[in-house]
C-alpha cells in the first residue's frame, strides 16, 4: 500500500492521540496508536556492531511489558540481532528481499506495508532500528525512549528529534549496578 497514515486525534484511544490508516481492502481499519519504542544514550547512540551497547535487563523487561500481545515491526539487521520471533508478540520483519522468508514472522517489504500486516491492532510499536526509525518518526504518536544518561560509541543513532513537537508525559528515573552501572529513564513522549 502506498498511503502513510497521518496522526489524529480519537475517542479510541481516550483523548490521546492516535493515528489511522486508510480502509485497506474494505476492512475497515479502525484508530491504532503507533509507537516507537528505543533505548538511546546521550548522543543518541543505539546500536554497535548489530547488538546493543549496553546490558540493562530492566530494559528488556520494560520492553517486554510494553509490547507483549501486540504486533513489533522491525527491520531485517535488527531481527538479525534478536535471532529469532520473540513470543507472545507478532513480529513484522522489514526487508527489500522478497525471497527472504523467516518462520514465525511477517514479511514485509516497506513500512507502509509492514503496518497493514498488523490487522486490527491497535498498539503497534516500531522496534528499531536506525533506519527503521528514521523513516517512522513522522509517522508515530508515541515515543518510549529509554534515555541512558551518558554518552555511548555506536554506529546506529537514532534520528534527531525535535522537542518542540513531543510533550513528556511520564518519567521514571531508574538505575542499576550490575551487570554494569547505568543510569536511566523511562520516558514517555506524545505528539502534541
Ligand atoms: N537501542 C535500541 O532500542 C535498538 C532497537 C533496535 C535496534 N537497535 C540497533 O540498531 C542497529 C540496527 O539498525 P540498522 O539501521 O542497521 O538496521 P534496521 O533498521 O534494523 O534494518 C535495516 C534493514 O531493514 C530493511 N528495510 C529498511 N527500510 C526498508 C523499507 N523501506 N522497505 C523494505 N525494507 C526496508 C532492509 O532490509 P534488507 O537489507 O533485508 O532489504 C534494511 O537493510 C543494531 O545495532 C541494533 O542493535 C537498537
Amino acid at each position: 500500500m502506498n498511503q502513510t497514515p497521518t496522526p489524529s486525534s480519537s475517542p479510541l484511544s481516550g483523548g490521546e492521540q492516535s493515528s489511522s490508516l486508510p480502509d485497506k481492502g474494505g476492512m475497515g481499519r479502525v484508530a491504532f496508536r503507533l509507537s516507537i519504542i528505543v533505548a538511546m544514550a546521550k548522543n543518541r547512540t543505539i546500536g554497535v556492531n548489530n547488538t546493543l551497547p549496553w546490558r540493562c535487563p530492566e530494559d528488556l523487561k520494560h520492553f517486554k511489558a510494553l509490547t507483549m500481545g501486540h504486533h513489533m515491526i522491525m527491520g531485517r539487521k535488527t531481527f538479525d540481532s534478536i535471532g529469532k520471533p520473540l513470543p507472545g508478540r507478532t513480529t513484522v520483519v522489514v526487508t527489500r528481499n522478497v525471497d527472504l522468508m523467516i518462520e514465525g514472522c511477517v514479511m514485509a517489504y516497506s513500512l507502509n506495508e509492514a503496518i497493514a500486516a498488523c490487522g486490527t491492532d491497535d498498539n503497534i510499536f516500531v522496534v528499531g532500528g536506525a533506519e527503521l526509525y528514521r523513516q517512522a518518526i513522522g509517522l508515530v504518536d508515541t515515543l518510549y525512549i529509554t534515555e541512558i544518561q551518558q554518552a555511548v560509541e555506536g554506529d546506529a543513532h537514532f534520528p534527531k528529534l525535535d522537542k518542540a513537537e513531543w510533550l513528556e508525559t511520564a518519567r521514571e528515573v531508574r538505575s542499576q549496578e550490575t551487570p554494569q552501572p547505568l543510569e536511566y529513564h523511562f520516558v514517555t513522549y506524545r505528539r502534541k
